[in-house]
């Protein structure tokens, strides 16, 4: 069955990013100009998916209308002339989305079950919505291809260096049936360093077979009292295969203070308006640096 439905969760709390997530969803952040969901939503797009749906909390109303049509300044750019800019404006009105709230930020398993009824008995991807990927093939698109081969589910995973594995769901990995594609013996949520089985660590794209929302039915808390769909997948890997496909491309967690500044910068340094400019005051500044 081909993969038509995402779903990008984005009702977490934020809290690496308080204070300004006290009222502003942290998917909604601009890298430059874009915000983050934005950049997702796209990703998605590209790898041939056509309906999407986000799960949003309390305070995540701006995601909905920035996906929404706003025809008065719609009509004041038309008079004014400004294409470029409509054009821009239009962009993200042009696709399928659909909304759903999490009435309680449970965990990450939790905000998935939630899409039970939206992705009925097919194949999904699930896509978080503060974790921006770049490759020539998008993630997403890459996950599509390797289920058209082995029609199970599949995580994308990336090494991490090792002291910050336990900030992730790791995998221990059997056998490559393909090159980057690993049968798993286990996926571990936030290991202890010392016990972690890898340093593959699941990165925000999830290839998904339906039986996960009757695993994501029954699933009890785990790591921070959370139901986490790290522990779902593990026993759907139990009862059927699951297999990690290992990422070489560019991830940018902006998700934490740093991670963003680091994705503000870099995506800064390819911006056609103001990559000259920030070039020169990131060399002027290195200097000024001891
Ligand atoms: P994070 O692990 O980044 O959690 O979630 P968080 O709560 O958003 O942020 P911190 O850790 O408090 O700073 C990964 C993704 O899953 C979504 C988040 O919105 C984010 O896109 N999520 C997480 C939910 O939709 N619901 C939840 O209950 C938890």
């Amino acid at each position: 069955m081909k993969v038509r439905k995402a779903v990008i969760p984005a009702a977490g709390l934020g809290t690496r990013f308080l204070p300004a997530t006290k009222a502003l969803a942290k998917e909604m952040l601009p890298i430059i100009d874009k915000p983050t969901i934005q950049y997702i939503v796209e990703e998605a797009k590209k790898s041939g998916i056509e309906d999407i749906l986000i799960v949003t909390g309390k305070g995540k109303r701006p995601i909905e209308d920035h996906f929404d049509s706003v025809p008065e300044l719609e009509q004041n750019l038309k008079e004014k002339g400004k294409h470029d800019l409509l054009r821009l404006v239009e962009q993200t009105t042009d696709i399928n989305i659909y909304f759903i709230r999490q009435s309680h930020p449970r965990g990450l398993g939790d905000a998935i079950l939630t899409a039970k009824d939206f992705v009925g008995n097919e194949p999904f991807v699930v896509m978080l919505g503060d974790d921006i990927m770049q490759d020539k093939v998008p993630l997403t698109q890459q996950l599509m291809e390797r289920y058209d081969q082995t029609h199970a589910s599949t995580l994308a995973v990336m090494k991490v260096p090792h002291e910050e594995v336990n900030k992730y769901g790791v995998i221990d990995p059997g056998a490559q049936s393909q090159p980057g594609l690993y049968d798993v013996k286990q996926f571990v949520e936030k290991p202890d360093i010392e016990k972690a089985p890898s340093d593959l660590a699941i990165i925000g794209r999830y290839l998904l077979t339906p039986e996960i929302f009757d695993m994501l039915e029954t699933q009890k808390p785990g790591a921070g009292n959370e139901i986490q769909l790290t522990d779902a997948i593990d026993r759907l890997n139990q009862i059927q295969r699951v297999f990690a496909h290992e990422f070489k491309g560019d991830r940018f967690d902006v998700g934490y203070k740093f991670g963003y500044l680091k994705t503000s910068i870099e995506f800064g340094l390819k911006h056609p308006e103001v990559k000259d400019d920030l070039k020169a005051y990131i060399k002027e500044l290195g200097k000024k640096l001891k």
